[in-house]
């Protein structure tokens, strides 16, 4: 909780001020992976934990709020699967969470309830008109995604030119800054572009307590920045169907090169749909381009104690470093 009865430095934002957070961290709510255990030890840690409640599955959801009990934890949705089991909101709200994250889908039909709640509403956007359909539902604060970003989203801009951008055309709704951010650098970097705070989500999963399992930790920890990339053969060969306009950025694989050269559907279907679950020759390595950041699998506390240490420390010595002279 947010006291500011003792000394430890730490970064006030309108993101942690609003939300009685200490940092101005956000575990990204990634759909499955993002368990109860992961968003309450965030939380402990002192930023927002968003449980992946993804594609509203309401069973899974059950649990996970279970996991996290006792602690100030929110959830996050995809916004279209949201609208076809709105029961999995119902459910979230019930926990009482902090904050709704809703991404993917136009969130004005369900702010109401989230409202009504009295948990925040986040809505993850990309796009103007994204921008505009969650100004209208009055989202209490909006995470710019960039292309940079790990998991799906949209291939047009990178967060550097896509968070000023939206920091001018919210102002004052705070902006947090999400998609290849990874460490304190990342952190201070976004408060520069007049970001509020960053959402991390390939970081996390690279962390002790995401549901990851063992061969995609040690993929994560192994593939570098460069060897992501962004495809929809997911989407087209597994499924569900994603809206037009939207793929996801994954490690590459012989899987994502062969629908890179031939765009076989049955094909990728067959081989996808034939490999064992943690083949990440097949199986989707999400990842953002923040990777060759990550070395190893941390704790979510030690990760959010580092990014902030670190952003705090370059904000401190970074102005008499670059600035020259005496004039304006
Ligand atoms: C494995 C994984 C699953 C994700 N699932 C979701 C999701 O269910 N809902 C959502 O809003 N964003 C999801 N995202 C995107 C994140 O919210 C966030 O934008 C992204 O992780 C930020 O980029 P980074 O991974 O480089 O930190 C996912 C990202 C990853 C890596």
């Amino acid at each position: 909780m947010n006291s500011g009865q003792d000394n430890e430095a730490r970064i006030v934002t309108p993101l942690t001020q609003l939300l009685d957070i200490r940092h101005p961290v956000v575990l990204a709510p990634m759909d499955g992976t993002a368990n109860g255990r992961l968003a309450a030890a965030v939380a402990r840690a002192g930023g927002l934990g968003l449980i992946g409640g993804g594609y509203a599955d309401a069973d899974w959801l059950e649990g996970e709020l279970e996991a996290a009990a006792g602690a100030r934890v929110g959830v996050g949705f995809i916004t279209f699967a949201l609208d076809e089991r709105p029961a999995a909101l119902r459910l979230a709200l019930e926990a009482k969470p902090i904050a709704v994250q809703l991404s993917f889908g136009d969130p004005r039909p369900h702010a109401e309830a989230i409202r009504a709640a009295g948990a925040a509403l986040i809505c993850q956007v990309q796009t103007p008109d994204e921008v505009k359909a969650a100004v209208e539902a009055g989202a209490d604060v909006l995470v710019a995604q960039g292309r940079d970003a790990g998991g799906h989203g949209r291939p047009d801009l990178g967060t550097m030119a896509l968070v000023p951008s939206m920091v001018d055309s919210v102002a004052p709704v705070p902006v947090v800054a999400a998609g290849g951010i990874a460490d304190g650098r990342g952190l201070a970097a976004a408060l520069m572009l007049g970001a509020a705070g960053v959402t991390m989500g390939t970081r996390f999963l690279a962390s002790t307590e995401a549901s990851s399992n063992p061969a995609e930790q040690a993929g994560l920890v192994a593939a570098r920045s460069v060897d992501t990339v962004r495809t929809d053969v997911f989407d087209q060969a597994r499924g569900p169907a994603w809206p037009e306009g939207h793929d996801g950025r994954v490690v590459r694989s012989s899987f994502t090169e062969e629908w890179r050269r031939s765009r076989d559907e049955a094909a990728a279907s067959e081989r996808y749909w034939a490999s064992a679950p943690d083949d990440y020759d097949v199986r989707p390595l999400w990842a953002g381009e923040g990777l060759d950041l990550i070395s190893a699998i941390e704790t979510p506390d030690d990760i959010v104690r580092s990014v902030v240490d670190q952003a705090i420390a370059r904000l401190r010595t970074a102005g008499p470093m670059v600035v020259a002279g005496a004039g304006r």
